[in-house]
């Protein structure tokens, strides 16, 4: 299964220092890559997530910054391809989430959300794109949600939904613009996932009601998202670009 392999290639994980970018930034490192682990400087895990990738023998490079910023991700793709070689592989991870009635949404959280999910998202492909260019192509992951394909019964967040709608079509745009240039860009949409935006105050005690509602009645381990995100990033969907997986034990099926 060597066409899984992702030795010699030089990885950047946005959101790396938790949940499902943690467990992807390993699982990517397991798989033969070194990895750039990027994600704000107050983030606790991003410790971890260095130490565990240096424990099976990569690389692993501190990169903080905000996706908000082109310029920190100029600069952490610069000191990425500095410190371990040109970039192939991205997975786009970080992203936030929150709760409001639509009504009285503050625009500003409105905002904030957009400008994370899907502005931020946006700045990550295209730096990352300009690199790889110049790299002979590579691979995008981009790390959507069954909630740009739902809307989630009994949550208020109209603005989350919406920016990750809004991921999954803007993985099909460009993918359509850059596979001349031997860049493919996918997406994975996840279902309920025990990371810890799963656990924040708003969905705490709707963690049972999203199992029952799920076909396979449990949320995923973080650690079921890398068998996806290897595969795109690997030459074993060397002929998938624009595709969006829902990995989501079966939710939108309801
Ligand atoms: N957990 C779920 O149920 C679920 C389901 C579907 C999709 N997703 C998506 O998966 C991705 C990862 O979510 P998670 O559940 O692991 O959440 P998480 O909160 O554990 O991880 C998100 C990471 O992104 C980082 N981040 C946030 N804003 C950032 C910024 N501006 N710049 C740099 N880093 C930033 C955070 O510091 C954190 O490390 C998100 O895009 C989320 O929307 C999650």
């Amino acid at each position: 299964m060597d066409m899984f392999r992702l030795d010699g290639q030089t990885a950047l994980v946005t959101g790396a220092g938790s949940g499902i970018g943690q467990a992807i930034a390993i699982g990517l490192a397991e798989a033969g890559a070194d990895v750039g682990c990027f994600s704000r400087a107050t983030s606790a895990g991003l410790a971890e997530t260095i130490e565990r990738i240096e424990a099976l023998g990569r690389r692993a490079i501190r990169l903080t910054g905000s996706v908000t910023d082109e310029q920190d991700l100029t600069a952490a793709v610069e000191t990425l391809e500095a410190e371990a070689g040109p970039l192939t592989v991205a997975v786009n991870s970080a992203g936030i989430a929150s709760a409001y009635p639509a009504e009285d949404m503050p625009i500003e959280a409105w905002q904030q959300v957009v400008d994370t999910n899907y502005t931020g998202l946006f700045k990550s492909c295209r730096v990352e794109a300009r690199a790889m260019f110049g790299n002979g192509g590579g691979s995008i992951v981009n790390i959507s949600s069954m909630s740009g394909w739902i809307a989630n019964r009994g949550l208020t967040q109209a603005h989350y939904n919406s920016s990750k709608a809004a991921v999954s079509h803007l993985t099909r745009s460009l993918a359509t613009e850059w596979c001349d240039r031997g860049v493919r860009v996918n997406a994975i949409s996840p279902g309920y996932t025990l990371s810890p935006m799963n656990k924040r105050p708003e969905v705490a005690t709707q963690r049972q009601q999203f199992a029952d509602e799920t076909p396979m009645q449990r949320l995923a381990e973080v650690e079921e998202m890398i068998g996806p995100a290897v595969f795109f990033a690997s030459r074993a969907s060397s002929f998938c670009t624009g595709s969006d997986l829902v990995v989501d034990g079966g939710f939108v099926c309801w």
